[in-house]
């Protein structure tokens, strides 16, 4: 496909972008990378449609942005131990149904993930993002100056506390708890690329900001999470198979809609390594 090819289109006024004219089957060329990247950083989300590819191509996306790295807790991709399956079958319910922005318990954050459709519900299951961007743009000037400085504790045990309450989770995720002990980010971090600042926290895996009382911590990261979750910040995709969906995880959160159980649906993902947030 050539470059010319390839068109950017916003579905919604602050985040997301369904990108036109590629086939990701091909390999990509630096100016076409370079489209992407910038489109990637703009748009926050990127979305593809019928992008019928093997793991192969999905790893040679990912690995054209950086290094794929393993999650701790999810099961993968027969011969490919960096593509996880997220996998809800009527015997498996969704498990998150929280925002939030991926493994932010780790001291580098991922940059961004590669999510591809396999099987879709007939009905429901979209996934939605929201703008760290416009969460931050939307604060007075006023709560900007306060929170600039401080940071919050992130944590693995906490995103996961549902799933280990169940029997012999806590045997299982063990390893993964001991690994990764809680961290700390700034609560507004600014984006390496586009030097724009970013919220940066989320209801799923930040407890607490460390410089504050408990009381206020709560009070103020409750305020927090529901300013980011306000609808004008957010898009909102609705899966077919073989859709692809790749966004930026240091400038934004994301939940899925579980709408669909008991259908079956399965994704496979792919993780970018990313830097620590400052
Ligand atoms: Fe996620």
């Amino acid at each position: 496909m050539p470059l010319a090819g390839i068109s950017f289109h916003p579905i919604s006024a602050r985040i997301g972008a369904e990108v036109r004219g590629i086939d990701l089957r091909n390999p990509l060329d630096a100016a076409t990378f370079e489209r992407l990247h910038a489109a990637l950083v703009e748009h926050q989300v990127l979305f593809f449609r019928d992008q019928d590819i093997e793991p192969a191509h999905h790893l040679a996306l990912a690995r054209a942005f950086g290094e794929p790295v393993a999650h701790p807790a999810y099961p993968t991709v027969e011969g490919f131990d960096l593509i996880n399956v997220l996998e809800v079958t009527p015997e498996a319910p969704p498990k998150i149904d929280t925002w939030h922005t991926d493994m932010t318990f780790q001291a580098r954050p991922p940059l961004g993930s590669i999510l591809r459709a396999k099987v879709v519900p007939d009905r429901g299951g979209d996934t939605m993002w929201a703008s760290l961007f416009a969460a931050w743009d939307g604060l007075s000037a006023r709560m900007r100056s306060y929170l600039e400085g401080l940071r919050a504790s992130h944590s693995f045990a906490h995103g996961f506390r549902h799933t280990l309450a169940e029997p012999g989770a806590m045997e299982r995720l063990r390893p993964a708890i001991e690994a990764n002990p809680p961290v700390l980010h700034p609560v507004v971090r600014t984006h390496p690329v586009s030097g724009r600042k970013a919220l940066f926290v989320n209801r799923l895996f930040t407890t607490r900001i460390v410089e504050l009382p408990e009381a206020e911590s709560d009070a103020v990261l409750a305020f927090l999470f529901e300013h980011l979750e306000t609808p004008e910040f957010t898009c909102r995709f609705q899966w077919a198979s073989n859709s692809i969906a790749f966004w930026d995880n240091r400038s934004t959160l994301h939940r899925p809609v579980n709408d669909f159980w008991p259908a079956n649906r399965k994704l496979e993902r792919i993780t970018i390594a990313g830097d620590a947030p400052r």
